[in-house]
């Protein structure tokens, strides 16, 4: 990922087309070239934003979402191209889910989301070798990728009898799991797995981490076999960062304040959290909320920015969990310069930084997705 310089192929043509000279474009006159090149292709691209977008790109969005609205809408687009302001895996599950004809592209393809590179094919399928020297996985595992991975993990979970989820529909993803083998193994986030198994009532003792790095993940047969989810380890950079401290720190400082959280953020911090939700969940919670209430905020930064000025006027008051600085830094790589090159590219009929999902992967993958959508 991330070379500035693509060779490029649409309708027979060939060029060679560099970014570079875009890389010192003024943002204003980005802007301009942006909103010239959108009308130039008119409804042959649509826009598609994901909330933690910033703000000089989520003001082109035609669509903006959660991953799961997000992945539902790409596939029912009519554009030719579905140009996707957000990381890698949301471009290829827009790939996946939309017609052979439309073409999905990531302006930036160093857009990445460091979660997802923490489980890979290769350490996937080492686990589910070595769970098979103490059971059949198979027989009793059911495998669920959180969406924040690459699309040859969905694949392995389409083909092993799994699914996909997403933050907002993990909950009803593990009860479909559990209805077809007792166990789950569920990558790459555990803490979004630990929060939604304990919402299911399974004991913290019952849900255990597998560490890719170790040998057996680091447990012993028999705990494999007393699990009932063995957690990835992995976790978000962004959401690692709130901490239970600044909740408290919060309610000793406003008593009737409310606080919103992401259910990447820590299970200690989940569990301290008055509500806790998808990124959409929560844009639509605060909003709904009664005028002159204050919240605390534990999720990315451009949406909680955008977020607290979008309530203003309603007198409530949002704030960002965390004292420092945190935002989703692959996701903010996607600029006004990288959106202008894109667009202009496609207006002048070269398509730059498709996402192209290998058929048989993408075949695989989409019976996961499928089961995901049908189930939720
Ligand atoms: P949502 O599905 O809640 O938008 O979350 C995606 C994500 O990557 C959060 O870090
Ligand atoms: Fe990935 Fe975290 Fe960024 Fe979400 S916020 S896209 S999980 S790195």
């Amino acid at each position: 990922m991330g070379s500035h310089t693509e060779i490029l192929q649409h309708s027979g043509q060939r060029a060679i087309v560099n970014f570079d000279r875009y890389n010192h474009l003024a943002d204003e006159d980005a802007q301009l070239r942006i909103v010239k090149a959108r009308e130039q292709l008119g409804k042959r691209a649509v826009l598609l934003c994901h909330h933690y977008q910033r703000a000089d790109v989520y003001r082109h969005a035609d669509i903006t979402g959660d991953s799961l609205k997000l992945s539902r809408l790409a596939s029912q687009s009519d554009a030719e191209f579905i140009v996707f302001c957000g990381v890698h895996f949301m471009a290829e599950v827009a790939d996946i889910l939309s017609r052979p004809e439309q073409i999905s592209i990531l302006p930036d393809l160093a857009a990445g989301c460091s979660m997802a590179d923490m489980a890979s094919l290769a350490k996937v399928e080492r686990c589910w070798r070595e769970i098979g020297e103490v059971l059949n996985p198979d027989e009793h595992f059911t495998p669920v990728t959180y969406i924040n991975s690459a699309a040859d993990l969905k694949a392995f979970c389409g083909e092993h009898g799994g699914t996909v989820c997403t933050s907002s529909n993990a909950t009803k993803i593990l009860e479909w799991s559990f209805a077809r083998r007792d166990k789950v193994l569920f990558f790459p986030d555990q803490h979004l797995g630990r929060w939604s198994g304990h919402k299911m009532d399974i004991p913290l003792e019952q849900m255990l981490v597998w560490d890719p790095d170790l040998e057996m993940g680091g447990l012993t047969p028999a705990q494999i076999r007393n699990a009932r989810i063995l957690l990835w380890k992995g976790h978000c950079s962004v959401h690692q960062m709130f901490q239970p401290a600044h909740i408290l720190r919060f309610r000793n400082q406003y008593p009737d304040g409310l606080v919103i959280s992401h259910p990447e953020c820590s299970f200690e911090v989940c569990q301290q959290s008055d509500f806790i939700g998808s990124t959409e969940t929560i844009l639509r919670t605060v909003k709904d909320a009664a005028p002159g209430t204050r919240w605390l905020v534990g999720t990315e930064l451009n949406l909680v920015e955008r977020l607290a000025e979008e309530v203003k006027a309603e007198g409530k008051i949002v704030q960002f969990m965390s004292p420092t600085v945190c935002m989703c830094s692959t996701m903010q790589r996607i600029d006004p310069q990288h959106l202008a090159w894109t667009l202009e590219n496609l207006a002048a009929g070269n398509v730059v930084n498709r996402i192209s999902v290998p058929p048989h992967e993408a075949a695989l993958a989409k019976v996961a997705l499928q089961r995901m959508l049908d189930a939720s």
